[in-house]
């Protein structure tokens, strides 16, 4: 299996346009950049799958030589698109993804139809190309030797989404590749650190977890704006980091950085980096 972070930010990326905090200062004096989270996998090198589509998805793509073209004129190995939430952060990308002769979307009953509701992508982006829209109830099995499994981690709504109905609004997958064995656990939006999300990751090779903010009042402290990491359905990754230690075996992780996340070292991923190149 491959796995490569396209984008390890959160929604706004890093540095944000209209933000100057003093992250983001540094990121744009430095020429540091992070695009938005988004993840491409693949089981056997030829058939690709992202996790989520995020609104820079024609730059990432553009940057991932694998994700090329070719070499019919419209192929690409792009298979489809697992969405682990509705958020905008995630799904605004399929937009920009349109022009696909074909693509599968896999998302929970609670996400499809927010995404045929609240924000009515789905009819939209079905009058632009071929889409096969396909139900992740707890799992499903996808080209070049990957399953995806698939866990609820949360309810939070998108803020668009109003008293929109369901429960599976955030999830956790975890990918297997069923030739090699290996497994990577994606959870970028983490609320809580339950018993069931325990058992998810045990015995993963590789983890991406949610490191949107590294403690509970960074927001606030950074930006003067209002609201918990873990209100806003993030685990600060001070909480994240003790659990991980129960997985000594597990290679953890950080994704989705907020801007305000001044978090830097080997547990925090980069936009480009490769999982499973020391396996
Ligand atoms: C999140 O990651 O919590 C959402 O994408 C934030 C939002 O845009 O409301
Ligand atoms: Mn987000
Ligand atoms: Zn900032």
């Amino acid at each position: 299996m491959r796995v490569r972070v396209l984008g390890s930010a959160a929604g706004g990326g890093a540095p944000q346009w209209n933000c100057a905090c003093p992250v983001c200062r540094d990121a744009r004096r430095d020429g540091r950049d992070r695009t938005q989270d988004t993840v491409a996998v693949t089981g056997d090198g030829t058939a690709w799958y992202l996790l989520n589509a995020g609104p820079d998805i024609r730059t990432q793509i553009l940057r991932t030589p694998e994700l090329a073209p070719g070499p019919g004129l419209r192929e690409t190995p792009l298979r489809g698109v697992l969405l682990t939430t509705a958020e905008l952060d995630h799904t605004l990308g399929l937009l920009s993804l349109r022009e696909a002769v074909r693509i599968s979307v896999f998302a929970t009953a609670t996400v499809t139809h927010a995404l045929t509701t609240a924000f009515p992508l789905r009819p939209m982006l079905g009058a632009y190309t071929d889409l096969d829209w396909r139900d992740m109830p707890t799992g499903v099995v996808l080209d070049g030797g990957l399953v995806a499994q698939r866990i609820t981690v949360g309810t939070k709504r998108p803020r668009y989404a109003g008293d929109a109905p369901g429960d599976d609004w955030v999830s956790a997958l975890r990918l297997t590749d069923t030739r090699g064995g290996s497994s990577f656990v994606y959870a970028t939006c983490l609320p809580v650190w339950t018993p069931a999300f325990d058992v998810f990751v045990a015995g993963a090779d590789e983890v991406l977890l949610d490191g949107t903010f590294t403690t509970d009042d960074e927001l606030t402290r950074s930006t003067g704006r209002p609201g918990t990491a873990q209100r806003m359905g993030h685990l600060p990754m001070a909480v994240s980091r003790p659990m991980t230690a129960r997985h000594p075996a597990t290679r953890f992780r950080y994704g989705h950085l907020n801007n305000t996340n001044p978090s830097s070292g080997d547990d925090i991923a980069g936009d480009g980096l490769e999982l499973f190149t020391d396996h």
